[in-house]
């Protein structure tokens, strides 16, 4: 019964109040309370027990009263990375242990003895550059760098451990008043109720960011890009949910979390890694006020440093933090990196634009939408269907009425290199009738309830159930289903997109699973809730990488993730709604998921939920063709809207915004090359560029992609200006579309159309350009590449290009790939390898190079290419200071110089 009121709400387009009382608010979630609201318990470390190895150091803490005591492990990488992990002594049993998340061994440095007191030992590593001071009594740590102190852990004494107990001698501990109350063994919420086969186990721990006003990250939350305050509002919540129509300026948790916190300060940038899958709440108290203890009068009372206390809250699991020191954005990127792993290399034919919609009907809409692209010349890569394209919503099947010939179907589409993305979802229809629930149901492939059934619930086909992708026999199955032999109508041009992974459960607590489901190990779901999603995506991972032997690179875009689903492919920002406020927050919550690793990302264009009037589409085009995953989406009871639908302004603004994309596409794929080698985000926020401007540090309107691009997407309606900060007072700017050069240090009222897309280039970049764009990806190579030179005040530029097959894994295999460095200083530009590894040859022209800045020209342009040097046609424009050179026809892969 449930199921219908839900797929008829869900389908109906508008999210309702009742729809949004089911999920938690903070004081509904007991481990929390129990948190915040108990005498905290003040551990202190006991210096005899402090041992060290060469691979760091361990000591024993001990609770003060009930004289519980944990081991702590400090350990410290040569790159700057310190790990504190905090478990039971002697647990009653083992607590659980992420893992799949990290990826490989670290390479811990062995600590030593810096300096030691009575009630202190200061450790360093390496170079010693770096301190780590741990107090005894009451127990803290403390890490600096020469002396300033950076972060301090537990300095509050709010480090919390609620040790497991035994059922049977456990009088429900201290907790007074009602069990319902503290949830220790049992709690409710609503109908559902939640048995805790462990008995209370939450962990928690703050820490002091010292020095620090701004914060950031913790995905998915619709929320500003700096982190609010929440001591007068809803921590964070970390719980992946799947919220139709989610509300925006909330803390509410979303489809996936990664618990990583970005702090930064001019001088560096740190991050905060808690390594748990358990419900996390994390609270952020800034702390920069004017001191009001001081006499002086207003005005002159001096600040006090500024700093920010973070404090993380989690039900289950162990402490496992780590502390990422920077000092630069890009090596605490880096960092993380090194721990989660880099952002996969897309296929190229993935950062073009895809066409989504629930659902596109048979086979014959299918190529008609196919076919009305070409006719409206716009490009796009990727048709997608949605769950209706089933039988009876049994994914790894096809609706035979309406999809007889999905083989074929892909084959046409092929014809023209164009791709289809179809859905699997993880809930599973319960249909003895059904091989593939068979097989999975006797592999023992499904989630299990507490009393070691088969665990149903309701989703799309109704009665389901879940597969249990946590266990890596269930992985490598579920990654099998997807060989061509097995997965009828597939094809090598099939992808994949994941949906409902939270999991999504219609008749569940919070419409997810309950927390007392249990899954391959005897491990309850509480403990790895916020890791069934990233599962489902690693398992189908394994699928299309299996498929192909290994050779080619799956594209799978999911709606949940953790840390390190940026190993696996794309995920975007789910049920949006079709409001200029969501097109807003777009921007904030994909530039916080950027930061936190999760760099392919995107929200549905035109908003999935309701219908976007024309100039609303047009703008959300124009953003979305500038985030990194570009897809166009819409719930089933939308009016359709392909690009085509709302009269000729606003197909050709669409077709334009949608050109421009594809025509960027080099300098798109050398961004995620970038990623993909030193995870530097293709898109940035401006602080990321200028770290010392703090004018750049809240801004969430706009942003950087990659460090040659100032994007400011309109997001308004009806405005004839937008207002741009253009930060940096030794900056030029270039304004893409007009050439004109701006000063930086400055906001600009620049006057805009509703085919004006706001993005200026910075002066000191080359940026690589297709000529034109055809009509896919694959189309791309018949256009020359066009670099455009954006002088900076000293004339000098800089930039790269890379280039591969666009596919396969021939670039990390067998280096089939060709990364090429441009360089302008005085007059010359010079084009050389940037990488002696690579070698693969393109076909690859540069046909013409565009040099905006330039004052005057000294002399006629020279080639030189090998030992000659050759005359080039040229254009100089000295009103604006623009050189064209044309007719270049210079291989990509060669050097050469031009010469002006
Ligand atoms: C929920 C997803 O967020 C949405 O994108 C999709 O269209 C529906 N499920 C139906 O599969």
């Amino acid at each position: 019964m449930e199921v219908n009121v839900l797929s008829t709400e869900l389908e109906s387009g508008v999210p309702g109040d009742e729809f949004k009382e089911k999920f938690k608010k903070n004081h509904d979630i007991t481990f929390c309370r129990r948190q915040r609201d108990k005498a905290l318990p003040q551990y202190f470390a006991s210096l005899e027990t402090l041992l060290l190895t060469d691979r760091g150091a361990s000591l024993e803490l001990c609770e003060r009263d009930s004289q519980n005591r944990l081991s702590l492990q400090i350990r410290a990488t040569q790159n700057g990375t310190v790990r504190v992990s905090i478990d039971e002594l002697q647990p009653l049993k083992q607590r659980y242990h992420v893992s799949d998340v990290l990826v490989g061994e670290m390479r811990y440095e062995p600590l030593r003895v810096h300096w030691k007191r009575e009630d202190c030992v200061c450790l360093t590593w390496g170079l010693g550059q770096y301190q780590l001071l741990v107090s005894f009594s009451p127990f803290k740590l403390e890490i600096s760098c020469d002396g300033e102190e950076i972060v301090t852990l537990n300095p509050e004494n709010k480090l919390y451990f609620e040790t497991l107990q035994d059922p049977t001698r456990s009088s429900s501990n201290s907790c007074q008043g009602d069990e319902n109350q503290c949830g220790l063994w049992k709690e409710t919420f609503r109908q559902f109720e939640d048995i805790k086969a462990n008995g209370p186990s939450s962990v928690g721990m703050d820490l002091r960011l010292h020095g620090f006003n701004h914060t950031y990250g913790l995905p998915e939350h619709a929320d500003t890009l700096v982190l609010k305050d929440t001591s007068v509002s809803e921590a964070y919540r970390l719980y992946n949910l799947d919220v139709f129509g989610y509300d925006i300026n909330s803390r509410l948790g979303l489809y996936g979390s990664v618990p990583v916190l970005v702090a930064h300060k001019p001088e560096r940038t740190a991050g905060v890694f808690w390594l748990n899958a358990s419900e996390t709440l994390v609270d952020v108290k800034y702390n920069s006020e004017p001191n009001e203890n001081e006499d002086e009068p207003p005005g002159k009372k001096s600040k006090i440093a500024p700093q920010t206390d973070v404090r993380w809250i989690s039900e289950s699991g162990t402490i496992d933090c780590f502390i990422l020191l920077g000092p630069t954005a890009a090596q605490m990127f880096s960092q993380y990196a090194q721990l989660t792993g880099y952002q996969a290399l897309p296929p190229l034919f993935s950062l073009g634009y895809h066409q989504c919609r629930w659902n596109y009907e048979d086979e014959a809409d299918v190529k008609a939408v196919d076919a009305g692209f070409d006719s409206h010349s716009i490009p796009y890569d990727v048709i997608w269907l949605d769950i209706e394209h089933t039988n009876g919503k049994r994914y790894f099947t096809w609706d035979s009425k309406l999809f007889p010939n999905p083989a074929e179907l892909q084959r046409h589409l092929q014809t023209k290199n164009r791709k289809l993305v179809v859905i699997s979802d993880p809930h599973i229809k319960i249909d003895p009738d059904w091989s593939f629930y068979c097989e999975a149901k006797d592999g023992g492939h499904f989630v299990k309830n507490r009393e070691g059934t088969v665990y149903e619930g309701t989703c799309w086909p109704g009665e389901s159930s879940y597969l249990d992708f946590s266990s890596s026999k269930t992985r490598s199955w579920y990654a099998r289903q997807f060989s061509l032999s097995k997965y009828e109508g597939s094809t090598e041009s099939l992808f994949v997109w994941n949906d409902m992974n939270e999991p999504s459960v219609f008749n569940g607590p919070e419409q997810t699973m309950p927390k007392d489901a249990v899954h391959f190990g005897g491990w309850e779901h509480r403990e790895l809730h916020n890791l069934y999603g990233f599962y489902q995506h690693m398992a189908t991972f394994e699928g299309l990488l299996t498929r192909s032997g290994g050779t080619e690179r799956p594209f799978i875009l999911s709606r949940s993730f953790f840390a390190g689903s940026q190993r696996l492919g794309a995920i975007w920002t789910g049920d949006n709604v079709a409001t200029w406020e969501y097109l807003k927050i777009s921007i904030p919550m994909l530039l916080s998921l950027s930061l936190t690793g999760i760099q392919f990302c995107g929200a549905d264009v035109g908003g999935f939920v309701q219908d976007p009037d024309p100039e609303l589409l047009v703008r959300w085009y124009q953003a979305g063709a500038l985030q990194p995953f570009f897809r166009g989406h819409s719930a089933k009871v939308t009016k359709r809207r392909e690009p085509w639908l709302f009269g000729v302004e606003v197909t050709s603004a669409i077709r334009s915004a949608v050109q421009d994309r594809y025509c960027l596409l080099p300098y798109w794929y050398t961004l995620f090359h970038q990623a993909h080698m030193s995870a530097l985000p293709p898109i940035r926020p401006l602080w990321v560029e200028f770290p010392s401007d703090s004018s750049t540090f809240a801004v969430e309107n706009q942003y950087m992609i990659g460090s040659a691009l100032l994007v400011c997407p309109v997001t308004d309606p009806g405005v004839t200006e937008v207002r741009v900060l253009l930060p940096g007072s030794d900056e030029l700017w270039y304004d893409t579309n007009t050439a004109e050069v701006h000063k930086g240090a400055r906001t600009l009222d620049l006057p805009v159309t509703l085919n004006t897309v706001p993005v200026f280039q910075r002066g000191g970049t080359v940026v690589p350009r297709r000529a034109g764009c055809g009509s896919c990806t694959a189309d791309l190579q018949q256009h020359p590449i066009t670099l455009t030179v954006a002088l900076d005040t000293k004339g000098n530029a800089d930039g790269c290009v890379y280039l591969d097959d666009g596919h396969s894994f021939s670039y990390r295999d067998q280096m089939q790939f060709c990364l090429r460095r441009f360089s302008m200083r005085a007059g010359r530009l010079v084009s050389s390898r940037a990488d002696d590894k690579g070698s693969f040859v393109s076909d690859d022209k540069v046909e013409s190079v565009v040099i905006l800045g330039l004052n005057s020209l000294k002399r006629k342009p020279k080639l030189k290419s090998g030992p000659a040097k050759t005359p080039v046609m040229f254009e100089f424009d000295v009103k604006r200071g623009v050189l064209t050179l044309t007719g270049l026809g210079l291989e990509i892969h060669k050097d050469w110089e031009i010469i002006i």
